[in-house]
């Protein structure tokens, strides 16, 4: 054992999948790293529930460690297939390359089966090479690409418009 080794403590902490409540909101902001998307998870917030969308934690001791969210597409008629969006993947840096990541995709699926979906799609910024490994290791395919181009409206009120080309990949929930 080295003399650093000796001043080390190994942890092992319990991850938690849950929906994301009220009072989770600020905590998502990750204390000013995402100030910038407060609108955006209240506005999100709003639509889960509406029933609209999803907002899965990874949870350790009561924080927001990790995240996606699931835009929830509805047919239009009740016998025909179903298809959901899942976007806004992340984990704190410190916790990355453990397998949370992993676990929300996971988690986001079975949450989509329970509820009769039948594929899911997911974006991966075309600079983003590790995100796009990641899904295609989870069996999503690349089916199209797309400009990325989206806006949102920050704490402040000021809106940015983001650019960002991207990989759109599918997977059958089936
Ligand atoms: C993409 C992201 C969500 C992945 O989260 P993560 O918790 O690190 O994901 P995982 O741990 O499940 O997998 C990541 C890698 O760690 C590896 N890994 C998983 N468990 C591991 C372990 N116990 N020990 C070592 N490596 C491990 C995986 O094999 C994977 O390897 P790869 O880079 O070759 O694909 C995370 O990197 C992130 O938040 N990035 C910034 C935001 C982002 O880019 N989001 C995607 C938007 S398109």
């Amino acid at each position: 054992m080295s003399a650093l080794e000796r001043h080390s403590l190994r942890l092992q902490l319990r991850v938690i999948f849950r929906l994301a409540e009220r009072e989770d909101l600020p905590k998502l902001e990750w204390y000013g790293k995402y100030t910038h998307f407060r609108r955006l998870f209240e506005r999100t917030y709003q639509e889960q529930l509406r029933g609209e969308r999803l907002m899965l934690l990874a949870d350790v001791n009561n924080f927001p460690i990790g995240q996606i969210f699931i835009q929830l597409g509805s047919a239009d008629e009740l016998w025909l297939p179903k298809h959901a969006y899942l976007y806004s993947l992340r984990v704190m840096d410190a916790f990355q390359r453990q397998g949370i990541g992993s676990a929300l995709l996971r988690e986001a699926e079975a949450l989509l089966r329970e509820r009769n979906y039948s594929s899911v799609s997911i974006a991966a910024a075309k600079e983003n090479v590790a995100a796009r490994r990641l899904y295609e290791r989870h069996g999503f395919q690349v089916v199209a690409e797309d400009a990325g181009r989206w806006s949102y409206v920050d704490h402040e009120g000021i809106t940015h418009y983001v650019n960002e080309p991207c990989w759109i990949l599918e997977k059958s929930l089936r």
